[in-house]
């Protein structure tokens, strides 16, 4: 029986600068020209050889499974050591795992998604989804904030390609302007934005991923404005070992959020315990 621990051996063949502390790498794998099939919202355990494994959102488009692109925040060993990586330099990956944005509900309907910081990474397949199939959706509004301009992911696609595709709405806001510095956009945490929504409540689902502060108040902000709990999506984060469901290091409850998640309907994730996202 193979073994699901064992990584696949993949290679490092694009790294680009996001932020000060975010790079997304591009991957290849070694063991055939196939790729890698996943779903939206997915992630995969990255392994550096000697440090260990860190959980990844999968953020490449799912229809070039040739490569694997994999948007990072450099915060610990892992994430810091595969920084000290370049090109042509060999990792391990492992999945995809867990579930997915709930993509094919969404058609026909409109879309609205809530993203805060390195967060953008799990919704980028989403966006480019909708890129590729820019009729399977009603409309897709992007709101999405950082703490700076400088910490904004994707910058060059924001404007050139994303805001281009049809019935597609990119609004930004960033906590703070340091001086000097040139910006357009709002300002103020992403919550600011909903005044803005075009997007309609009553037919829209709504897909959220940030730091869990960030989708209490952007939920509490939504169930205002009449979005569905049904149909509003948040991706939460939990300290991962396996990522098969077999270990119990990422339970939030009675769930396993590498299996049973990383994606929950507000709905579900209210009954949980221990964590934040929740509207009283
Ligand atoms: C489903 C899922 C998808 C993710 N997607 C991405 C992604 O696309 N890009 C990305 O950069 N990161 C992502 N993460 C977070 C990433 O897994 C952690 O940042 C990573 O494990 C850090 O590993 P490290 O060894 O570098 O840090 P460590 O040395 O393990 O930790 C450094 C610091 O970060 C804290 N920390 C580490 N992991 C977590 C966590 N999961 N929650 C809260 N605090 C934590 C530690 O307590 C410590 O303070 C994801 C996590 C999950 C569960
Ligand atoms: S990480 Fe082991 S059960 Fe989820």
């Amino acid at each position: 029986m193979e073994n699901p621990y064992i990584p696949r051996k993949a290679v490092i063949t694009n790294i680009e600068d996001e932020t000060y502390d975010t790079k997304t790498f591009t991957f290849e794998f070694k063991d055939c020209q196939k790729g890698i099939e996943f779903k939206p919202g997915q992630f995969v355990m990255l392994s550096i050889f000697g440090y260990g494994e860190a959980a990844i959102s999968i953020a490449s488009d799912m229809d070039d499974p040739s490569h694997l692109e994999l948007t990072v925040r450099k915060v610990g060993d892992v994430t810091g050591a595969l920084f000290s990586l370049k090109e042509g330099d060999q990792v391990g990956i492992r999945g995809p795992y867990g579930n997915s944005w709930p993509v094919s509900d969404a058609e026909g309907k409109q879309l609205l998604l809530v993203i805060g910081g390195c967060g953008c990474g799990t919704l980028r397949p989403v966006i480019l989804y909708h890129r590729n199939n820019p009729k399977k959706f009603k409309s897709m509004e992007v709101l999405y904030g950082a703490r700076t301009p400088g910490d904004i992911i994707y910058k060059k696609y924001h404007e050139e390609e994303w805001s281009k595709i049809p019935n597609t709405r990119i609004l930004l806001s960033v906590d703070r302007v340091p001086e000097n510095t040139y910006w357009k956009h709002e300002v103020g945490v992403v919550t600011t934005l909903f005044e803005d929504i075009k997007t309609n409540p009553e037919e829209a689902l709504v897909f959220i991923c940030g730091p869990e502060i960030m989708m209490k108040y952007s939920v509490i902000g939504l169930l205002k404005l009449g979005f569905n709990p049904d149909r509003i999506f948040c991706s939460m984060e939990r300290r991962m070992r396996c990522g098969l469901g077999l270990c119990g290091h990422c339970q939030l409850g009675s769930k396993y959020v590498c299996k049973d998640g990383p994606i929950f309907s507000y709905t579900e994730l209210k009954h949980l315990p221990d964590h934040i996202v929740r509207s009283d």
